[in-house]
């Protein structure tokens, strides 16, 4: 990809497409940009009251004698209304436009950044670059030529110091990238091994990455015997992977990322049943979001130290699968007693919170999973579940997602509920009934937090889409990246 500025209209270079910004006007859509010698070329839609100026509408012409055989008119609603997420999802729909069309090289002509209330040229540039690059995204493995993505964009109107925050943009949509083709890859390719493998490619580009991981023996002989009970059944090798960025040496404060890394989610013996099943290789979406966010902070030189902590491997079904109602030992000594073996995800996220906490000097832990039925039921597939220990650190996580337009809403942790998880024969239960089942998997793994602020991500409903949603696309969605980046940008 290749993006480029020019300081004005007449500087640019061919392109399949150029790009003119229209408000929506009180009869008739008005330009919220200079159209230079455009002006009277593009005028049919609008004088045939074709062409209004609302949000994302567009008006498609076929110029003569420009550099661009073809113009866009494209409506950027009220100019009162306009936000920097509007401008995200706008363009987009252009990207989108652009990709059906195989129009692969674009000029953008910036909206007159002067009408743009309350919004600063770059955070208005950068929303822009944002929703075309967040676009810019096709998985497919289809034999069929996949359609062509976008190779270049030229911002008209931009002077070159602000392209910075644009090429900061375009590593950040990179992060997302990288996120959402090891959600979207096969389980069978995107296993354990192909996670740690990825982690270690991170580190061999980024010198500030250093990466650890555990095999089945080091799991085992380290203790953490959670993750080894879910893994016993699984063909493919556990790992535990360690991903340490370390962008500010001088400093103790240090954020660990835990992501839930199982490759595949049969149920294990409590088995899935069908139409439950066809998109558990999402279930690494945790593990997908904390890679990537280690990629970013270290391709953007963040001032931040982070290490994200994976535990990963399948929930297989097989004669070594672990049982219902047995009991087993955490790395932190507590024994739990499985409840269901398909809620594997809070025992493997048990196990990497206590050993996190007990060896890496945390000043706070967030874990980022795909958990709970429940809080696609509680909150859909449009905002993420969170629960937390510390008022401010989910203030500033809830903070972040506003501002990347990733919601996140807290749920309770209500102790009153820990009793449904207590057993006879062992300290915890897995599982205490389908009430309230996103609290009380956060219940869990809150009974493995000691004293570190500790906010849990909850994305099973947002992770993965059956149907794209502006510039969310259908299936891996790369939920959280931006967020976290936001989030640590800020602390
Ligand atoms: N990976 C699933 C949760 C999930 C559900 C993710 C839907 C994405 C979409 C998790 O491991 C799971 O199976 N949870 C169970 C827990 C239950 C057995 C207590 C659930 O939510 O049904
Ligand atoms: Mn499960
Ligand atoms: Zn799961």
């Amino acid at each position: 990809m290749i993006i480029s500025s020019v300081p004005e209209l007449n500087k640019r270079k061919e392109a399949h497409l150029i790009v003119f910004p229209f408000w929506k006007g009180v009869k008739k859509a008005k330009p919220a940009a200079h159209l230079g010698a455009f002006e009277d070329k593009i005028k049919g839609p609008i004088a045939a009251n074709d062409f209004s100026g609302a949000e994302a509408e567009m008006a498609l012409l076929y110029t003569q004698g420009e550099k661009e055989k073809r113009s866009l008119l494209l409506g950027l609603g009220n100019e009162e209304g306009v936000a920097p997420d509007k401008l995200r999802s706008i363009y987009a729909a252009v990207a989108r436009f652009c990709l059906k069309k195989e129009l692969t090289t674009i000029n953008i002509v910036l909206p007159n950044i002067a009408q743009l209330r309350g919004i600063q040229v770059e955070e208005a540039l950068k929303a822009i670059a944002e929703g075309l690059l967040l676009s810019n995204y096709r998985w497919t493995l289809s034999s069929e030529k996949a359609s062509n993505l976008l190779s270049s964009i030229t911002f008209i109107g931009v002077l070159p110091k602000l392209m910075e925050g644009v090429r900061s943009c375009e590593l950040i949509a990179e992060g997302v990238y990288l996120a959402r083709d090891l959600i979207n890859g096969n389980a069978d390719d995107v296993t354990p091994a192909f996670l740690a493998k990825t982690a270690e490619e991170i580190s061999k580009r980024y010198p500030a990455v250093e990466v650890t991981v555990f095999d089945r023996k080091q799991i085992a002989q380290e203790g953490l015997g959670l993750l080894q009970a879910v893994s016993r059944a699984s063909f493919h090798e556990p790992v535990m992977i360690f991903a340490s960025y370390k962008g500010a040496p001088r400093s103790k404060d240090h954020t660990i990322l835990i992501g839930k890394g199982i490759t595949f989610d049969s149920g294990g013996l409590n088995l899935k049943g069908t139409g439950m099943m066809e998109t558990m290789r999402d279930d690494m979406s945790g593990a997908a979001t904390v890679l990537a966010t280690i990629q970013t902070l270290a391709a953007l030189g963040k001032k931040c130290n982070v290490t994200a902590v994976i535990p990963s491997t399948e929930n297989a079904i097989g004669s070594l699968s672990y049982k219902p109602g047995d009991v087993y030992r955490s790395y932190s000594g507590k024994s739990v007693e499985i409840g269901n073996t398909d809620a594997e995800g809070r025992l493997i996220l048990a196990d990497a919170i206590s050993y996190a906490e007990k060896n890496l000097k945390p000043t706070r832990i967030i874990d980022i999973a795909t958990l709970t039925g429940s809080v696609v039921i509680a909150l859909g597939d449009s905002m993420a579940g969170m629960i937390s220990n510390n008022d401010l650190l989910a203030d500033q996580l809830i903070d972040a997602g506003i501002k990347t337009a990733e919601p996140l809403w807290r749920l309770p942790l209500f102790l009153p509920y820990r009793e449904l998880l207590n057993s006879d024969i062992a300290d915890i239960k897995s599982t205490g009934g389908r009430p309230a089942g996103s609290i009380l998997a956060a219940l869990f793994l809150h009974e493995f937090v000691g004293k570190t602020p500790w906010a849990h991500l909850d994305i099973a409903g947002t992770a993965f889409l059956a149907k794209e949603r502006g510039y969310w696309p259908k299936n891996g969605v790369g939920f959280g990246v931006r967020l976290l980046i936001q989030f640590l940008s800020t602390i």
